[in-house]
């Protein structure tokens, strides 16, 4: 059987699969760990603006951009670059997408992992009836208690590898379209009880009233990286998963519903920390263990908390897998079309590489000190894949589909061979073109320092 063939028997079985596919992907450890803390250490709310600024006038069109290069070639990230730009450099490109999997992945296995301790940890009535103090103790100390946390990246990861051994696409599509609005459902419930706390209205204001004189380059910069990070953008992942979807298909609108949904969960989940975290005085700037350390509280004075917890924490499990398969699937997807390995030895391949990395990752937090450039294993990770390698692989795809392809090849695919009326093309390209690249560059030269030296 061809490889044409294979790929179109692999389509996504309905509009809604696809969005859910691409949203499980996007929505995950993103949006309800990271976005709330690193709002927090950034002073709120003119962070969110800057970083709305970027997801929908940079991340929004890349996106289009990345289901553009997928569709039109049907292909892997590798296999995409070479089809559209055969023998030129652009094909390396997957190397990027590989290594940003590679680094995206060691962290995340850990965060992750944490989750399943705080899923177990709900099952237990003495879980539920320690004081915030107690909470904050218990995450400080999990983390860096050394075997423990590595246990549990090694079920996560296994898990992941699991599902993508047995083939991503039925999978994915059938939990994702259940789970996810089954997700927004329960932080919907925590919301209304988080803002209904008495003293919320801090931390509402926290998250909503932006004081610019908060923001410093390293903010723009982490906004504009956790943009790329929060939509799988820049890697690979949505060209990837482009490939699987029907040529009927409006691009743009999908793209369009990824972006929103991606966007709300973040938002939801930062109403639903920012204003427990000033009814209970607890530190909007507490780091990585934000979101463990406070939403146990709101749970705690809620009806039916522990349930409700218990399905938070296996929800946020979920949300990650959405995002962890479709991580390792790139990486996968490059060993078996590259170096011609089976598809199961060349997931136990990546996923045990990754695990050691990961391991390497937790171990930094606590008893083994690795500090590069001053920052913990795990910090330089995340730091290396969210504020380079997504921003650099987003600048590229820009630069390619708003440069190297032709704009009526573009059009072709963005109109369905233009069968559909897309009005607002023009600004699309302007996007593409104009508005990402340059915007990416200028984020760069002014974090590298560039813009100071003529102060
Ligand atoms: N978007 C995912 C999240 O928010 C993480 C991710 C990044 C997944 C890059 C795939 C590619 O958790």
């Amino acid at each position: 059987m061809g490889k044409k063939e294979a790929k179109r028997k692999d389509q996504f079985g309905s509009k809604f699969g696809i969005i859910a596919a691409a949203a499980g992907s996007a929505v995950g450890l993103g949006n309800i760990w990271k976005f709330p803390y690193i709002t927090g250490n950034n002073g709120g709310a003119a962070f969110l603006i800057v970083y709305l600024f970027f997801i929908f006038l940079i991340g929004f069109p890349i996106m289009t951009s990345e289901f553009i290069i997928g569709r039109k070639t049907g292909r892997n990230v590798h296999g995409a670059f070479e089809r559209l730009a055969p023998g030129k450099t652009w094909g390396k490109f997957g190397y990027l997408g590989i290594f940003a999997a590679f680094t995206i992945l060691s962290f995340y296995c850990v965060v992750a992992g944490w989750s399943i301790e705080y899923l177990i940890n709900s099952l237990s009535n003495s879980f539920w009836e320690l004081t915030p103090q107690q909470y904050s103790d218990l995450f400080d100390s999990l983390v860096v208690s050394g075997i423990k946390p590595v246990i549990y990246l090694v079920i996560f990861m296994s898990l992941t590898a699991l599902i993508v051994m047995a083939g991503v696409k039925d999978g994915i599509e059938k939990y994702a379209k259940i789970l996810m609005p089954f997700l927004l459902l329960i932080i919907i419930i925590l919301d209304i009880r988080a803002i209904t706390l008495p003293g919320a209205s801090k931390g509402l204001e926290f998250f909503f009233r932006p004081d610019f004189s908060k923001l410093n380059a390293h903010a723009v910069l982490e906004a504009l990286g956790h943009a790329f990070f929060s939509l799988s953008l820049g890697m690979g992942v949505l060209i990837t998963y482009g490939a699987y979807v029907g040529k009927k298909e409006n691009l743009s609108t999908t793209a369009l519903q990824v972006t929103i949904a991606d966007t709300v969960i973040a938002i939801l989940a930062g109403v639903a920390i920012f204003p427990a975290v000033f009814a209970f005085d607890l530190n909007p700037g507490a780091g990585p263990g934000l979101v463990y350390k406070t939403l146990p509280i709101v749970f705690q004075q809620m009806p039916a908390g522990h349930f409700f917890g218990f399905m938070f924490f296996l929800l946020l499990l979920i949300a990650a897998l959405t995002s962890s398969i479709s991580l390792l699937e790139v990486v996968v997807a490059y060993f078996v079309d590259e170096l011609k390995m089976v598809r199961k030895n060349a997931t136990i391949m990546a996923a045990a590489l990754i695990t050691i990395l990961s391991i390497l990752c937790s171990l930094s937090l606590g008893s083994v000190k690795i500090n590069l450039f001053g920052l913990s294993f795990f910090d330089l990770l995340d730091k290396i894949s969210s504020n380079f390698a997504l921003p650099i692989g987003g600048f590229s795809i820009a630069i390619f589909a708003g440069w190297y392809l032709k704009r009526k090849s573009v059009k072709q695919e963005l109109t369905n061979n233009n069968t559909l009326q897309v009005k607002w093309f023009g600004i699309f390209m302007f996007l593409v073109k104009w508005l990402a690249p340059f915007g990416i560059g200028v984020v760069f030269l002014y974090k590298l320092g560039l813009f100071n030296l003529f102060k």
